[in-house]
C-alpha cells in the first residue's frame, strides 16, 4: 500500500464523520429561512480547511451567501490549482418522500444518504481531505487555492462580482470542480462540457377576479388553459422548440464528432428501465444521449394556478403561473434567449389575457479542452485509480460559474466529477457512495502529481 493510501486508511472514518457532520447543516441557500444555517456551514469549512493546513483562510462577505477561500502558496513559479466547489445545497422538497430526514445523514448499503451528500458537499470535501492528505504526506507538489462558495444553486451571481474584483488573488492555471458525474463506477469519465440556462417565470392574467366556473365559463378564457396552450405551442410535432431564432446560434456538431460522442457506453434499455418510461422523447433525428448533452431543451419546471386543495371547488381563475427553463448549448447566449423566449411569449398571448415575464437566474454554456495539460493529468490520475481511461463526455446540467471563469479569469476548467446520475441530486434520497468519495480523495492527489510534473516539462 502507499503512504497516501496508508494515511487514508488510517482517517476513513474520521473523514465519513466529518462530511456526515456538514451534512447534518441544512444549508439550502434558496430559502431565506436557513440563512444562519449556510452560514454555519461556511464556518464549518473555513475551519475544515484551516486545521488541513490552508493559509489565509477567510470568510469572504458577500451581497448573498459567504464564500470560503483558502490556499497554499509553495513557491510562486509552481503551478496553482483553484478548487472550486458549493456548500449550499437544494430545497429537501417534497420532504415526505425521503425514506430518512435528508438533514440526518445515514449510511446504508455503503451510501449516504443526504441533501447534498453529493451535489456538492461529498465531492467538494473530497478536496478538502485529498489536500490533508498532501500536506500530512508532505506530497503537494504545487500552490492550490479553495474558493468554496454557498449560492451555486441559486446561479453564483455575488461568485461573479467576487471573481472580478479579486482577479489577482484569483490567478491560477487551472480550475478543478468536482460537481458532475461518471458514467459507472466501471466506466469513468470527465466531463467536457455543461448546458447554459435561461430560467424564467411566467404570469397569466384573465379576468380581474376568481369567478363561478358556472357563471362565466365559456364565455371568459381561464388563465390556466390559455397558459397550457402557450406552453404547448412552445415544441412543434418534431420537438423542436419554436420560439424565432431559438437555433440561429447553436452550433452544428459534425457527423464526425458525434460518432465518436456515441461510442460513450449509453444503455437505453436500462435509462428506460430505471425510469420507468416505455420511450425516450425528444427533438427528431438526434439521440437520447444527444438530446441532454449537445441540444437545448425546454423544460415547465412548476406550474400553478386556481384551486387545488381538497376536494372541488368549481372556480374559473384570475391567474395562472409557470416556472420554465431551458438548457443551452454553444453559442446560444442565456440573455439573448431569454430575450426570445419574453418577445415570443408576449407575441403569441391572445388579447384576452395579460402575461408577464419575469427572468430568474442564467448562464452560459461551455465545452471544456481535451487537449489540456490539465485534462490529461485528469485523465491519468483517473486511470491509474479506476485501471480504465476515462471518457470525455458532455454533461447536460449547468455550473454557470464555469463559463466565468475562463471569459472573466481567464481559466479553463476541469470537471472531474465522482457522483453518478442515478445519485439522485435535486431529488429526494439524494445519495452519494463511500467508494465514490474515496475514489476522490485518491485521485485528486494525482491529479495534482501529474498536473505539476506534466506543466514543468
Ligand atoms: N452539480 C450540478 C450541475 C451538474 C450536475 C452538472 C450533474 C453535471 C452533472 C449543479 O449543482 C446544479 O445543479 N446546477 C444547476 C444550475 C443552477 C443555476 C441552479 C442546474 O444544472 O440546474
Ligand atoms: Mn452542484
Ligand atoms: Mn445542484
Amino acid at each position: 500500500m502507499s503512504e497516501v493510501s496508508e494515511y487514508v486508511h488510517q482517517n476513513k472514518d474520521r473523514f465519513l464523520e466529518e462530511l456526515m457532520e456538514l451534512l447534518r447543516i441544512p444549508s439550502v441557500s434558496a430559502d431565506p429561512k436557513y440563512k444562519e444555517d449556510v452560514n454555519r456551514a461556511a464556518e464549518y469549512i473555513c475551519e475544515k480547511l484551516q486545521s488541513a493546513g490552508a493559509d489565509n483562510v477567510e470568510i469572504c462577505v458577500t451581497a448573498g451567501h459567504p464564500i470560503v477561500y483558502g490556499e497554499k502558496i509553495l513557491e510562486p513559479d509552481l503551478p496553482t490549482v483553484l478548487v472550486y466547489g458549493h456548500y449550499d445545497v437544494q430545497p429537501p422538497d417534497p420532504i415526505e418522500l425521503w425514506n430518512s430526514p435528508p438533514f440526518e445523514p445515514v449510511i446504508v448499503d455503503e451510501k449516504i444518504y443526504a441533501r447534498g451528500s453529493c451535489d456538492d458537499k461529498g465531492q467538494m470535501y473530497m478536496h478538502i481531505k485529498a489536500f490533508e492528505v498532501m500536506m500530512q504526506e508532505g506530497s503537494l507538489p504545487c500552490n492550490v487555492k479553495f474558493m468554496i462558495e454557498g449560492e451555486e444553486e441559486i446561479g453564483s451571481d455575488n461568485l461573479g462580482v467576487f471573481c472580478t474584483e479579486n482577479k489577482e488573488r484569483l490567478k491560477a492555471d487551472v480550475v478543478l470542480i468536482s460537481d458532475t458525474s461518471i458514467i459507472d463506477n466501471e466506466v469513468p469519465s470527465i466531463t467536457v462540457g455543461l448546458r447554459g440556462l435561461s430560467y424564467l417565470e411566467v404570469e397569466v392574467t384573465g379576468p380581474n377576479r376568481d369567478l363561478h366556473s358556472g357563471v362565466y365559463g365559456g364565455a371568459v378564457a381561464n388563465p390556466i388553459n390559455v397558459l397550457c396552450d402557450m406552453i404547448a405551442s412552445l415544441k412543434d410535432e418534431n420537438n423542436r422548440i419554436s420560439i424565432p431564432g431559438f437555433y440561429d446560434n447553436v452550433q452544428t456538431v459534425n457527423e464526425e464528432e458525434r460518432a465518436e460522442m456515441a461510442k460513450a457506453p449509453f444503455d437505453e434499455a436500462v435509462f428506460k428501465k430505471d425510469l420507468e418510461i416505455e420511450a425516450t422523447s425528444g427533438e427528431s433525428g438526434y439521440s437520447a444521449s444527444e438530446h441532454t448533452s449537445i441540444r437545448p431543451s425546454l423544460d415547465v419546471n412548476g406550474i400553478w394556478g386556481g384551486y387545488i386543495g381538497e376536494g372541488a371547488k368549481t372556480v374559473l381563475p384570475s391567474k395562472a403561473f409557470a416556472k420554465i427553463s431551458m438548457r443551452l448549448v454553444p453559442n446560444q447566449s442565456s440573455e439573448e434567449i431569454t430575450n426570445l423566449f419574453t418577445d415570443h411569449f408576449n407575441a403569441i398571448a391572445p388579447d384576452y389575457v395579460k402575461v408577464k415575464v419575469t427572468p430568474h437566474h442564467g448562464g452560459e454554456p461551455v465545452v471544456t479542452p481535451t487537449d489540456s495539460i490539465a485534462y490529461q493529468a485528469a485523465s491519468k490520475a483517473m486511470e491509474s485509480t479506476f485501471g480504465t481511461k476515462p471518457i470525455p463526455v458532455r454533461g447536460g446540467g449547468s455550473i454557470p460559474i464555469v463559463a466565468l471563469f475562463e471569459n472573466e479569469l481567464g481559466i479553463k476548467s476541469v470537471l472531474m466529477g465522482f457522483g453518478l446520475d442515478s445519485d439522485d441530486i435535486h431529488s429526494p434520497n439524494e445519495h452519494y457512495g463511500i467508494f465514490n468519495f474515496f475514489k476522490g480523495i485518491e485521485t485528486i492527489p494525482l491529479f495534482f502529481k501529474n498536473f505539476t510534473e506534466m506543466s514543468s516539462s
